[in-house]
């Protein structure tokens, strides 16, 4: 194991995951230009916080090869400190950010930093406040090959479920990738969750009945982290009042769910469930809506038919709520795919599985029957199971659907899986019109079924 390892970044998740290193015996040398910062995070280890306030101090005080994690804010703050280090630190030294850059900028640093022989590590983190303290799933991205005692206590840190939660991956961008990833998959499950509380509400379940049912898939090995904590925010109440129902009906987000799309986008990958749950926090916000009330239900400006209630049955709802996160996952997991043949990668949906099975926000016990059915095909997104888990919602899943917007409720993201699937699932789409309209109107040219070549029609000569 380490003996000492340098931090930077003193925030919740840095001050976690510190306490966690700590405990595996490794000694924290923490730079932050706040004296009373350090005193008081100091306080909450046991001799094994040294605290600096002049960041070449710390450096000089870190044995070589040095190791420095960083824990801050994405963007131009991890960029200006890796910039900063770049000149004080030897060669054989490792940086490893562990923010959530974009895997691109996970790129750009490992590339600048290569060409002073240092070495870098982009390292997605994933569980929050307690996934730091006591194990988080950890994803590995690198080009240089990895000293021992940093992968041991890398290790050692992540969570176990119970093989350590931890993927290492080719490239410096990876492991970055990969959290990213996760968080678009993590919207999407958010999302889901959210449109089955939506429906239950409309169907007059209070938030006892509602979270009791959140509580019943675990018997159906459907639960998960972001069921679990849902089940708890339902339950809990001040006074007389449950804390849920006072908060204002929007989302925020820090982006990381915009750049799994935006990426998608790039990389030519549908993810559809993914986007409608981004949208779904965008539109939330839309303050030019034409609802009348913001209030969940009464007085909006389409009055909610209760007729949709004859298929809103918990069985219904928890097969819907499978449906569209299976298909959000395989979304995230096509994305992968990509990414990973683009790079040359070959990057291993079982590590991922194995990965993500605890630890992380969208830790399941989805993923552990998807790791199960990875093991036994050799083409796990094309395999019969895989497709079988989807095509076994489908008619349910078309009820509910279908009932919630001849109701007036809006599912976005069980909409979008349900059309996705279909789509994907037919024999035929309607994309010649497409082809047709773009040589008409821009002459873009066609490809006709019996032939590899583009030709240009021309449409407006009647034959
Ligand atoms: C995790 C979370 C975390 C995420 C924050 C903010 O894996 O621990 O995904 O990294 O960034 O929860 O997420 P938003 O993008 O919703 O702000």
């Amino acid at each position: 194991m380490l003996n000492e390892i340098g931090l930077i970044g003193l925030g919740v998740m840095g001050k976690n995951i510190a306490l966690n290193i700590a405990e595996k015996g490794t000694h924290i040398k923490a730079f932050n230009n706040s004296s009373e910062k350090i005193d008081a995070v100091g306080k909450e280890f046991d001799n094994t916080f040294t605290g600096f306030t002049d960041l070449e101090v710390l450096i000089d005080n870190l044995e070589r090869p040095r190791n420095i994690l960083l824990m801050i804010p994405s963007g131009e703050p991890t960029h200006s400190v890796i910039n900063l280090l770049a000149d004080l630190l030897d060669e054989g030294d490792v940086i490893i950010d562990a923010g959530n850059s974009f895997y691109l900028e996970s790129v750009s640093h490992g590339n600048i930093l290569s060409s002073k022989s240092i070495n870098f590590i982009g390292m997605g983190v994933s569980g929050g406040e307690e996934g730091a303290r006591h194990g988080p799933a950890i994803m590995v991205g690198s080009d240089n090959n990895l000293n021992d005692e940093l992968v041991e206590l890398l290790c050692a840190v992540s969570a176990k479920a119970p093989d350590d939660c931890i993927g290492f991956y080719k490239g410096f961008g990876s492991g970055h990738f990969i959290k990213m990833v996760h968080n678009g998959i993590e919207y999407a499950e958010m999302q889901l969750i959210t449109e089955a509380y939506y429906l239950l509400k409309h169907a007059e379940y209070s938030n006892i009945e509602i979270a009791e049912f959140f509580e019943s898939l675990k018997e159906i090995n459907q639960s998960s982290y972001l069921i679990e904590i849902t089940s708890d925010i339902l339950r809990k109440k001040d006074g007389n009042d449950y804390i849920l129902d006072l908060i204002k009906p929007f989302a925020n987000n820090k982006g990381t769910g915009k750049l799994t799309i935006e990426t998608s986008f790039e990389l030519g990958v549908s993810a559809p469930s993914i986007y409608a749950a981004y949208d779904a926090r965008v539109q939330s916000n839309a303050g030019d809506s034409w609802r009348e009330d913001k209030k969940l239900g009464e007085k909006s400006g389409l009055k909610v038919d209760p007729s949709y209630k004859r298929v809103i049955s918990e069985t219904y709802l928890s097969k819907s709520l499978y449906f569209g996160r299976l298909a959000a996952m395989v979304q995230g997991l096509k994305i992968i795919e990509k990414y990973s043949h683009v790079n040359k990668l070959s990057v291993s949906f079982s590590d991922i599985f194995k990965n993500w099975s605890g630890g992380c926000i969208i830790r399941s016990q989805m993923l552990r029957e998807l790791l199960e059915i990875d093991k036994q095909s050799d083409n796990f997104l094309n395999s019969e199971s895989l497709h079988n888990l989807l095509k076994e919602n489908l008619s349910v899943v078309k009820d509910v659907v279908s009932s919630s917007l001849l109701s007036n409720i809006s599912v976005p993201v069980l909409s979008s899986s349900l059309s996705w699937y279909l789509n994907l699932s037919s024999n035929s789409n309607p994309s010649n019109l497409i082809q047709a309209q773009r040589d008409y109107f821009g002459s873009h040219t066609v490809q006709l079924l019996d032939s590899e070549e583009y030709v240009h029609i021309d449409w407006r000569k009647n034959e």
